[in-house]
């Protein structure tokens, strides 16, 4: 029998590729979204309720209309820069909204959570690579309010049996080589969109390349990018371990490789064959030099194996989307 997975926030980016990634393994994904940056298009052929994760009385119909075996939790406001002058936002959409979505859950005994967490729960790296033991010690509201519900989880695990995964994701990247599915944000603010952006036919941006006195070998912010297929099949390992009653976990999403902001760039310049114009300007408050992630537990715990290890490959297809994007 065909098993339903609610996915909040699944008509954003990396909800959207995960949906694809349901769908392929036979799983029936029912997208729950309210729009605010999701897009109808990403979510085509699968079934869309449009709601929102603080509503507990659509909640409660949505669960009782459908036996799910699991929730992916990706609904969340997710701007660093925006979560330290509207911290509010952030606790209401990530961490109280969480809490009327594990309410419903619980009512309705559905026990299998899986939890779209952050690199930017472990704050200033005080070594790299980053483990899961590293210190959580989160420098923004958008880090403290997905940390607050990993907190959460823990003891909803203790007093309610309730399962989790926490993702833990390093910085998604790329768009799906087959679905006309990418990333697209009503504000673009990441650096790979941003640098390919600047080489679309008439474009007259620039991009601007927050620092370049960092303490990394050509001076700017190394990241470790991972292709946004990847991070959606490694949910499915995650979701059928807890679905295989095996316990649950917190585990790093990422490449384990780091690439640097003008490492990006040239990247970029090999893919289109077309030079990023280029502004040279100050840091971005809040941005950690180095975030790249120790990845043995996924490798361990999940299998996890990466297909696309080279950052040219995730920006061809992230250029691939800039072409042809639909929405
Ligand atoms: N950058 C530029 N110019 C730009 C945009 C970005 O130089 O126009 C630089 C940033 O300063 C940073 C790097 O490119 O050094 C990557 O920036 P992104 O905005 O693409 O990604 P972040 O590393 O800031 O953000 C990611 C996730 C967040 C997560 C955060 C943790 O997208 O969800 O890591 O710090 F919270």
């Amino acid at each position: 029998m065909k098993e339903f997975i609610l996915v909040t926030g699944g008509a954003g980016y990396i909800g959207s590729h995960t949906v694809q990634a349901l769908s392929g393994h036979g799983y029936i994904p029912i997208v729950y979204d309210n729009l605010s940056e999701g897009h109808r298009q990403a979510v085509d052929g699968n079934i869309l309720v449009v709601g929102d994760t603080a509503d507990a009385a659509a909640l409660n119909e949505l669960f009782s209309r459908y036996n799910f075996s699991a929730v992916i939790h990706f609904a969340a406001s997710s701007l660093v820069g925006e979560s330290v002058v509207e911290p509010a936002k952030y606790y209401s959409n990530n961490l109280a909204a969480t809490i009327t979505l594990l309410s419903a859950a619980l009512k309705f005994g559905v026990k299998n959570f899986i939890f779209s967490s952050t690199c930017a729960t472990y704050g200033c790296p005080v070594y790299t690579p980053i483990d899961e033991k590293h210190p959580q010690l989160p420098i923004n509201p958008y880090g403290s309010s997905k940390l607050m519900v990993e907190m959460l989880l823990r003891d909803y695990n203790k007093g309610y049996g309730l399962n989790y995964a926490i993702l833990r994701y390093f910085n998604a990247a790329g768009a799906h080589p087959h679905f006309p599915i990418g990333e697209s944000h009503r504000r673009e603010t990441h650096l790979i969109p941003l640098i390919l952006k600047t080489l679309l036919k008439n474009s007259d941006r620039k991009l601007t390349i927050f620092g370049e006195d960092y303490d990394t070998p050509d001076g700017t912010c190394i990241r470790d990018y991972i292709h946004v297929t990847d991070l959606a099949e490694a949910h499915i390992s995650a979701m059928q371990k807890l679905l295989s009653s095996s316990g649950s976990f917190a585990v790093n999403l990422a490449v384990g490789r780091g690439c640097s902001v003008k490492e990006a760039v040239k990247a970029a310049e090999d893919v289109t064959g077309l030079k990023v114009p280029l502004v040279h300007g100050s840091r971005r408050e809040g941005d950690p030099p180095v975030l790249v992630a120790d990845n043995l537990l996924a490798k361990e715990l999940l299998g996890f194996s990466p297909k696309y290890t080279d950052i040219r490959e995730i920006i061809q297809t992230a250029w691939n989307w800039e072409l042809n994007r639909r929405f």
